[in-house]
């Protein structure tokens, strides 16, 4: 199977990884694809408009894909799965008007309200209201203000603080940048990241993940697109992925049927554990960064295999899916300044040789180097037979890496190995 990967994150390089030791697959093109990807791929480097249908389509005809998966959520939202299955091709990845359960955090609302999931209470706001108008709608929220960017803005579009100034000046950025903005209630409770596999009214669960979206130790600074994550989740109930699939997962897939927008591809339900079991937070609309690149260290079944069964509708006869029976651990090495101004062009030692490297903002200098060229840089992987020793087996790699003015945060699943999280 010669398969088109569109992407140049971690995530990305986790699922080429993974489907380069699918025997099943014997050619792997990538769009634009990153450096650490070079020795399992074609790369298409200079493919950098992925979020272009015309030019996806090309790219897919001249190498006669069999399949292509498309890794971030632009592409997905604008529409590239349409033209490509216009075209003849097998696609992973939802059509533009699925892929609104994530462009459009409004739309997404109203699925979950039909469907009777468990969410957030949510209020939007337009550059049409006053400013007595938003004063209002903020008291009906707090004392914990969720404040969200309605359109895609990479998992930082979202301010959750108690400071109310913080509060009102994210809404006027958000309207000033000339997109809605969702004011939503606080959920409490641990969240929890579960990936499924949907075919149309057929889900299939992956292992339940958690996220680390703040910036520092101890759920602190700005929020990011990931920090690290790990799966699966020692604390999670015994029928808790059981309960996400029926009540959030399965309900919102057929709720998509019913409206003519069936969905194909990966639903990422980002929930949270609340008294009353688990309400949505947000649903994106492809693998999550970092999650991926933990839970794919897990999965025995080729992927190859079932991203295939995914895009020819055939999910209901794949065989269950066969995991390890392990932890893994992922962590983020950020670059300097990251979220707000990344600096790059930093020189990576100790990163090129490793296995449990997964690549996301890097490149080669003109000397040949590994340097940095993007806010997250790369992850590491650890994978052990319990929870403690996957952590210990990621820092461990890390610690022999440098980034000069580097960062990670050094408590990913720590609270978890802790006992520190209950439900
Ligand atoms: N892990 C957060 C995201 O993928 O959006």
């Amino acid at each position: 199977m010669r398969i088109l990967v569109l992407g140049s994150g971690a995530r990305e390089h986790a699922l080429v990884l993974s489907l380069f030791h699918d025997p099943a697959v014997d050619d792997i093109h990538v769009a634009p694809g990153n450096v650490g990807m070079k020795p399992l791929a074609t790369l298409h480097s200079e493919v950098t408009r992925i979020d272009d249908p015309d030019t996806v389509v090309a790219l897919a005809r001249d190498i006669a894909a069999d399949l292509v998966v498309i890794g971030p959520e632009i592409p997905l939202v604008a529409g590239v799965a349409d033209a490509l299955r216009s075209a003849g091709f097998l696609v992973f990845g939802p059509n533009k008007a699925a892929a609104r359960i994530e462009g459009s955090k409004a739309f997404a609302k109203d699925v979950m309200a039909a469907a009777g999931v468990r969410t957030a209470r949510s209020e939007q706001l337009t550059s049409e209201l006053s400013d007595s108008e938003i004063e209002s709608a903020l008291d009906r929220f707090g004392p914990h203000y969720v404040v969200k960017d309605d359109g895609l803005a990479g998992g930082k579009g979202v301010v959750v603080t108690d400071d109310r100034t913080a509060a009102r000046a994210h809404v006027d950025a958000v309207l000033a940048a000339g997109n809605p903005v969702l004011l939503e209630s606080f959920l409490t409770g641990p969240e929890v990241s579960l990936f499924c596999l949907v075919d149309g009214e057929t889900v299939v669960p992956l292992i339940p993940a958690q996220d680390h979206k703040r910036v520092g130790d101890g759920d602190q600074g700005p929020n990011t697109g990931g920090m690290g994550a790990y799966c699966p989740l020692p604390w999670l109930p015994a029928d808790g992925v059981r309960r996400i699939v029926d009540e959030v997962c399965v309900p919102v897939a057929k709720e998509l049927v019913r409206r003519g927008c069936a969905y194909s591809g990966l639903l990422y339900a980002g929930l949270a554990w609340g008294p009353d079991g688990p309400a949505v937070v947000e649903f994106n609309c492809r693998f999550g960064d970092p999650e991926t690149q933990a839970v794919l260290a897990l999965l025995k079944t080729p992927l190859g295999e079932v991203l295939h069964a995914v895009a020819a509708g055939t999910l209901a006869d794949l065989p269950p899916l066969e995991w390890y029976d392990e932890y893994a651990v992922t962590v983020v090495l950020a670059a300097e300044g990251y979220p707000e101004h990344p600096h790059l062009g930093e020189v990576i030692t100790g990163a090129s040789d490793k296995s449990a490297v997964r690549h996301a903002g890097t490149a080669y200098n003109e000397a040949g180097e590994l340097v940095s060229a993007g806010g997250r840089v790369l992850n590491v992987i650890g994978t052990g037979a319990t929870l403690a020793d996957a952590r210990d087996a990621a820092y461990s790699v890390l610690s022999e890496i440098t980034l000069p003015g580097g960062h990670y945060r050094s408590d990913i699943a720590l609270p978890a190995v802790l006992g520190n999280i209950s439900v």
